[in-house]
């Protein structure tokens, strides 16, 4: 199989499923143990480490590839390591995808940041053998009232699905009030890309979409140990992606803004803890 197509299959870049046949293969999510996700929130707290310190240098005239730098000086300072790097053969630390590119774009010392830009960062950690994964759009410096909206918007959606992530509800509860929150701020919600379980593994199941559709993993019933990403990708004028010829960055169809916020999410019966939180 190529690459790319290793790419559309697998991970996050996975289409939906929708055949049955497809559907009864799908795996059943790995249930951690509080102790894993002991590990898990350590991991996730490194994350968290990382966001707080890119937060101190995104401004105007930085490049994505010393936000790379500093992610990557972040992880070595607490034992850990990037889960992108060599990820399908992606070639950096983390990714950071500016405006209308949405997600996976390749850090660079060619890309520096403007004034009114709006930079996405996405940063996996692995720590003692457990992933955490969290994503994060930050302001360059002032930025327009529809920027700062789509933003806002994204931003809630995420904490919405997250309200979701209780034992008991269905996978497609997070799916739905990400969705609503979106749409009721007059955006769109990315099909072609999901959220996902993690754990020893970036990417397990179930497939986390942001959207109500017909997937397999939808109606899978969320219990106390089931550890997931759950990321909403928001576009302002389309759902519709594209991919550049470098292979990797993913950019919105009509070329309008983008925005992504992800955390690693425990359910546990007390409710959803945000493992990638200081
Ligand atoms: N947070 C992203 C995800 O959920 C990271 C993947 S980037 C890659 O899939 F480079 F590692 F592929
Ligand atoms: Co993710």
């Amino acid at each position: 199989m190529s690459s790319r197509m290793e790419r559309l299959l697998g991970g996050r870049n996975r289409r939906p499923l929708r055949r049955a046949s497809e559907q009864t293969d799908r795996a059943a999510p790995i249930l951690k143990s509080p102790r894993e996700i002991q590990l898990m929130r350590e991991a996730g707290r490194i994350v968290a480490k990382v966001h707080a310190a890119l937060r101190e240098v995104i401004r105007p005239g930085v490049s994505t590839w010393e936000l790379d730098q500093t992610a990557l000086e972040v992880l070595q300072k607490y034992n850990a390591v990037s889960a992108f790097l060599g990820y399908r053969g992606y070639p950096a630390n983390i990714c950071a995808s500016i405006n209308d590119e949405l997600v996976h774009g390749i850090p660079s010392k060619d890309r520096i940041l403007r004034e009114g830009d709006i930079i996405s960062v996405d940063v996996g950690s692995v720590y003692r053998g457990f992933v955490g994964d969290s994503a994060w759009t930050y302001a360059v410096g002032e930025i327009s009232d529809d920027a700062a909206e789509l933003m806002r918007v994204t931003e809630a959606s995420l904490m919405a699905g997250i309200a979701q992530a209780v034992a008991g509800n269905k996978v497609m509860d997070i799916s739905r009030a990400v969705q609503r929150m979106v749409e009721a701020g007059g955006l769109h919600v990315v099909r072609e890309y999901t959220g996902h379980g993690v754990g020893r593994q970036m990417h397990e199941a179930p497939q986390v979409l942001n959207y109500v559709g017909g997937d397999a993993d939808g109606n899978y019933v969320l219990e106390a140990g089931v550890v997931i990403a759950i990321e909403p990708m928001v576009q302002q004028g389309t759902w519709q992606t594209r991919a550049l010829r470098d292979g990797w960055t993913v950019v919105s169809k009509d070329g309008s803004l983008s925005a992504h916020f992800e955390h690693t999410v425990a359910v546990t019966n007390s409710g959803p803890e945000i493992l990638t939180l200081l």
